[in-house]
């Protein structure tokens, strides 16, 4: 104990929908080829939620594991937020949907918009509300259901995002556990790298957004690949620092699973061998703000996680946003 509250991951959950589509699958669907895919995303396969599903179904199964593991009750939670940016409704947030179904009443619930990024917002924001003394148990949910913004003729998006949710139930701690460090950087002058431009203020849904396919997901990929590299290394040398920590004191990198070569990249440029490097994109694919709760489940689950490891997550996405945490398991 160090005289000072920390904000602890007591509990993991996540969640996939049961529909897998594979790259065999696109081929048939887009020009495309599994070839293609693997070697340019490594991914191969993805989960894809069904008609009339809504993420929050898939939000709170996640919260609901991630609560079960940490032996908290509904009754129990002060706040739950949903990082998101495939919300049930654009009002109200999905975090009151998912209060609902968890029978969570009275806990405060918000949704936070920042892309892939949105776990590492939401697990900062977490944990000021829990050093602060303000909280004593937080839901933080990364969910997307991204599958249902995407143009499936558009080659460019389709073989790249996915849906999943993941969770982690935060607690008031007063050991050396937990966040030891966060940083959140962004850029908006680069919104339109990554843009779903239709059904906001700016182009409320008409037959024109549909016609012109403004409700669809955007992205310049290649210009948006080279920033994430340079970003994702420096924010993680900069919260290690921060941290009082060096690369070689991390024992497992859990990346934002946007791109194999990314994660391949920016994990050599830190020095870590592929043992320290998480990646599930193979099978899960890139699904935004849920892609490092999802992999931070697995390997909790898979047992790669131990007391008083040194955890390094790091994420890049729309906004552009980036921002690295450091927890100490
Ligand atoms: N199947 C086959 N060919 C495809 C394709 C697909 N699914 N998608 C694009 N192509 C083609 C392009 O049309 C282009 O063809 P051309 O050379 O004839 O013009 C060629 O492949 C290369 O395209 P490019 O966009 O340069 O490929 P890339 O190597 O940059 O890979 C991404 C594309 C999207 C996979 C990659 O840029 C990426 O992952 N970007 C970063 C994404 C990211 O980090 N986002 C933030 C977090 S979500």
């Amino acid at each position: 104990m160090n005289g000072k509250f920390r904000a602890v991951v007591a509990g993991t959950g996540s969640s996939l929908p049961a529909k897998v589509l594979t790259n065999k699958d696109l081929e048939k669907m887009v020009d495309t080829s599994d070839e293609w895919i693997t070697t340019r995303t490594g991914i191969r396969e993805r989960h894809v939620a069904e008609e009339g599903q809504g993420m929050s179904e898939y939000a709170s199964a996640a919260g609901r594991k991630a609560m079960e593991m940490a032996g908290v009750g509904a009754a129990d939670l002060d706040m739950i937020i949903c990082a998101t940016v495939t919300p049930d409704m654009p009002i109200p947030s999905t975090a009151c949907f998912i209060q609902h179904q968890l029978g969570a009443k009275g806990a405060a619930c918000f949704d936070m918009a920042a892309g892939c990024s949105g776990y590492i917002y939401a697990l900062a924001v977490a944990e000021q509300f829990l050093v602060s003394g303000s909280c004593e148990r937080i839901l933080v949910i990364g969910a997307e259901l991204l599958s249902k913004f995407l143009n499936w003729k558009d080659r460019t998006t389709c073989v790249i995002f996915a849906d999943g949710a993941g969770a982690s139930l935060l607690c008031r701690g007063d050991s050396d556990r937990g966040v030891l460090a966060t940083i959140l950087k962004a850029d908006g002058s680069m919104a339109d790298f990554i843009c779903l431009p239709g059904g906001g203020t700016l182009h409320p849904p008409s037959e024109k957004t549909i016609s012109e396919g403004l409700h669809y997901i955007r992205m310049r990929g290649n210009e948006t690949f080279k920033l994430a590299i340079r970003s994702l290394e420096e924010v993680s040398r900069d919260v290690l620092r921060k941290a009082g920590l060096q690369p070689s004191d991390v024992d497992l990198f859990i990346p934002h699973q946007a791109n194999r070569r990314i994660i391949d990249a920016v994990g050599s440029r830190l020095g870590f061998e592929e043992d320290r490097v998480f990646v599930n994109i193979d099978r899960v694919g890139n699904t935004s703000a849920a892609s490092i709760p999802i992999a931070l489940d697995e390997a909790v689950r898979a047992g790669r996680v131990k007391r008083g490891n040194a955890l390094l997550f790091a994420a890049f996405g729309a906004g552009l946003t980036w921002g690295a945490a450091v927890v100490r398991w």
